[in-house]
């Protein structure tokens, strides 16, 4: 046990070479270097099919999903690391997230604990480095009960963004980074002490 604070963080891509997947290792050595515990993982390790309610009553929620749902409750906060795919996160986070919200998910209910900070940045090749997904994975996440950090980082021509050491090599993108993460860092300790 350690009385650090613990964030738990994923990429909205599981592509080999994912821009978000580089943005949430830049987003876990920036944790680090803040005196944080990051723990990055992989979707591609937490498979699930399309929810279906049918496949659930018949087979019940993944036991990949409840390993998820233990690790998003056993840390102080979560920082998601979405692309954008016409304007909005990506259907894996959606589906994975929905099937973690369901009660099976978890030995308590509801599944996916109520207050959980919760903190989203976004990139993407172009110009306006997924911007408008930004404010959608908000949403969606306050609708799963998360608390969601008022600091939002958008990285705009991920593909030349990230140095050989893995960080944000514009300055105004690692200044950015490093804001996100202190008020997140912040937020998540004091909603573990308090
Ligand atoms: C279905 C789809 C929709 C996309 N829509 C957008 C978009 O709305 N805005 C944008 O900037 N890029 C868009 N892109 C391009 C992605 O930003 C780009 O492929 C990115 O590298 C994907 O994220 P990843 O590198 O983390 O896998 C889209 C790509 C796909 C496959």
């Amino acid at each position: 046990m350690t009385d650090k604070t613990s964030i738990l963080i994923f990429a909205g891509s599981t592509r080999q070479d994912a821009l978000s997947g580089k943005l949430a290792h830049a987003v876990s050595l920036e944790v680090a270097g803040q005196g944080g515990v990051p723990k990055l993982i992989s979707l591609k390790d937490f498979p699930a099919p399309i929810y279906n309610g049918d496949d659930e009553a018949e087979n019940g929620v993944p036991q990949t999903i409840q390993d998820l749902t233990a690790l998003i409750r056993g840390h102080d906060g979560v920082i998601i690391a979405t692309p954008e795919y016409n304007g909005f996160f990506t259907p894996l986070i959606k589906n994975t997230l929905d099937w973690c919200s369901r009660p099976g998910a978890s030995t308590q209910s509801p599944a996916l604990p109520r207050g959980k900070p919760a903190c989203v940045v976004a990139s993407a090749p172009g110009a306006i480095g997924g911007i408008r997904a930004i404010p959608r994975l908000r949403d969606y996440l306050s609708e799963l009960g998360f608390l969601v950090s008022p600091e939002v980082l958008s990285v705009s021509k991920a593909g030349d963004a990230f140095g050989d050491d893995g960080r944000l090599q514009v300055e105004a993108q690692a200044d950015g980074l490093k804001r996100v993460v202190t008020k997140f860092l912040e937020l998540s300790t004091r909603a573990r002490t308090s």
